[in-house]
């Protein structure tokens, strides 16, 4: 194979080492090797580096404080404070989706690496009794609320769902909605597509052999959305099918109100072209990044960027003054998306995420670093909200929407298989109890409301809705007001299965 016009570009762009254990290759690995290298560009990938390096040298130096604002009240909605709204919103939202117009956006390039499991973690099952994957709840949450919104307006709909994936999880992830037979949805409107990868550098910018023959690459982050969407011209497919508003979120909050209503109600009552649902921050210290204003515009500040005297600061109601906790779940306007994707795509940085990148040494030993040696670089999806010329939040509550599976189950865990599959429990127990339902013990015994949690033991009720039975705590009434069910509850569109102990 002759490679001096591939050996003559790596050198132009100081990337010669690439090639360094190209005699030790065998035929195969050549040419996946050769064929990966000519599809890349180095001229840009080196100016990602510089760009990313000089915007995160600046931001460590630079705390934001001076220049910030909280969220003033006339762009938010609340679910607690705007109580009398809500109804209409919802059914502003549920109007939409009966006219087809609403698609959803799931996020799920990312590796998962703190997890730790090898496939994608949508098909992560956390223990739920049913043993349902997160991809199977989304997928069920979908398919009743096309149901409700064609039950309110009496004509069929759709929701299409958009998949991002990556290289690395999109076979496996066809694979299993094909196996699940895409969860009763139709195979035409889940629509996969895949994201870009970078490849990881060293401080220098000299790109990382994972292998003699691999580069070390990954995924360029969730806002790598806006490119991918572009190169795979999913916009225009939004376009053919008549969507006018997307509701984007991250594949990893077993909790999330897919295509919620009463978000994109709010979002289009208000006449948004971009929306974020936050939860209440309450805790100065959490590290979770706020959406607020800097200079004017909107975006999302991470803890790290800002002063704890800021974190700190109050309002007169008592609550913090930036507590707008940005939990990854926004809404577009198709002309918004369609703007962002054809011209202000270019102008977001990547961001620097240090990490501890195995890499081959110059004997081509591979090496495990057990301290960051490189980085990767990655968009957010938040990135654009600078863009947005009428932006809304919508704070819901965390109890009710946020749990995201980031870890594996350790002691003590945030964030676990656990802490996942308690929040939807017990969310479920919260449903049958708003709807007329008790629970009783083995012996008969009411269990209280509010149950007591004795450190390291399980749930004292499991319960568990099915999504195609209800999408959010709705239509419950008629199958549990005024009955008692033991402790291990489930129901589905089979009927009520009980156990008296909670051991489903
Ligand atoms: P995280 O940033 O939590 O990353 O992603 P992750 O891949 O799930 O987990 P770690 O950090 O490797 O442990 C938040 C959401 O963004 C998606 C993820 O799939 C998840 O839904 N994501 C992340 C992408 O779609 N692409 C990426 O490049 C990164």
């Amino acid at each position: 194979m002759d490679i001096s016009r591939l050996a003559q570009r790596l050198a132009e762009a100081g990337q010669s080492h690439l090639l360094q254990f190209w005699d030790q290759l065998s035929p195969e690995e050549q040419a996946e090797l050769a064929f990966e290298l000519e599809s890349m560009d180095f001229k840009e990938i080196n100016c990602f580096f510089k760009h990313a390096m000089e915007a995160s040298g600046q931001t460590k130096q630079e705390k934001v404080d001076a220049r910030m604002e909280p969220v003033p009240r006339e762009v938010l909605g609340s679910v607690t404070r705007d109580r009398e709204s809500l109804k209409d919103w919802e059914e502003e939202g549920l109007r939409c989706i009966s006219q087809s117009k609403v698609a959803v956006l799931l996020l799920a390039g990312g590796q998962g690496t703190r997890l730790g499991v090898s496939y994608p973690k949508g098909m992560y099952d956390v223990g739920l009794p049913s043993h349902k994957t997160l991809f199977q709840i989304q997928a069920e949450r979908i398919l009743k609320l096309e149901q409700l919104a064609e039950q309110h307006h009496a004509t069929k709909c759709c929701i299409p769902w958009y998949i991002m994936t990556s290289g690395r999880t999109m076979d496996s992830t066809k694979e299993f909605f094909s196996k699940h037979k895409y969860f009763g949805l139709k195979e035409e409107n889940v629509i996969f597509f895949q994201q870009g990868m970078l490849p990881a550098m060293d401080y220098n910018g000299t790109i990382i052999l994972e292998g003699k023959g691999k580069l070390a690459m990954a995924p360029d982050g969730n806002g790598g959305l806006y490119r991918s969407l572009g190169a795979h011209k999913i916009v225009e497919d939004m376009e053919r099918r008549g969507i006018a508003y997307i509701h984007v979120y991250c594949v990893d909050n077993i909790l999330v109100k897919v295509a919620d209503p009463a978000f994109v109600g709010f979002c289009v009552r208000k006449g948004a072209d971009c929306g974020a649902k936050v939860v209440e921050k309450t805790n100065p210290t959490e590290a979770v990044g706020v959406v607020c204003k800097v200079d004017g515009r909107y975006q999302v500040v991470e803890y790290s960027e800002i002063t704890l005297a800021t974190a700190e600061k109050r309002s007169t109601d008592g609550r913090l003054m930036f507590n707008a906790g940005n939990v990854a779940n926004h809404f577009f306007s198709l002309p918004f998306l369609k703007d962002v994707v054809n011209t202000h795509e270019p102008q977001l940085q990547h961001h620097v995420a240090q990490k501890k990148i195995p890499y081959v040494d110059t004997q081509g030993q591979l090496i495990k670093p057990d301290k960051p040696n490189g980085i990767k670089m990655e968009k957010f999806v938040f990135d654009i909200f600078q863009f947005a010329k009428n932006f809304v939040v919508y704070e819901v509550l965390r109890e009710d929407e946020f749990s995201p599976l980031k870890n594996a189950d350790s002691q003590d865990g945030k964030d676990n298989p656990t802490t996942a599959r308690h929040a939807l429990m017990s969310l479920h127990h919260r449903w049958i109890l708003n709807a007329g339902g008790h629970f009783i013990d083995e012996n008969g015994t009411r269990v209280p409301a509010i149950p007591s949690l004795k450190d390291g033991t399980d749930l004292p009720i499991k319960c568990e809705i099915s999504p195609l039975v209800s999408y959010g705590g709705e239509g419950l009434e008629k199958l549990v007001n005024g009955r008692e069910f033991h402790a291990a509850l489930v129901i589905d569109t089979r009927g009520i299965h009980e156990h008296v102990k909670n051991g489903l």
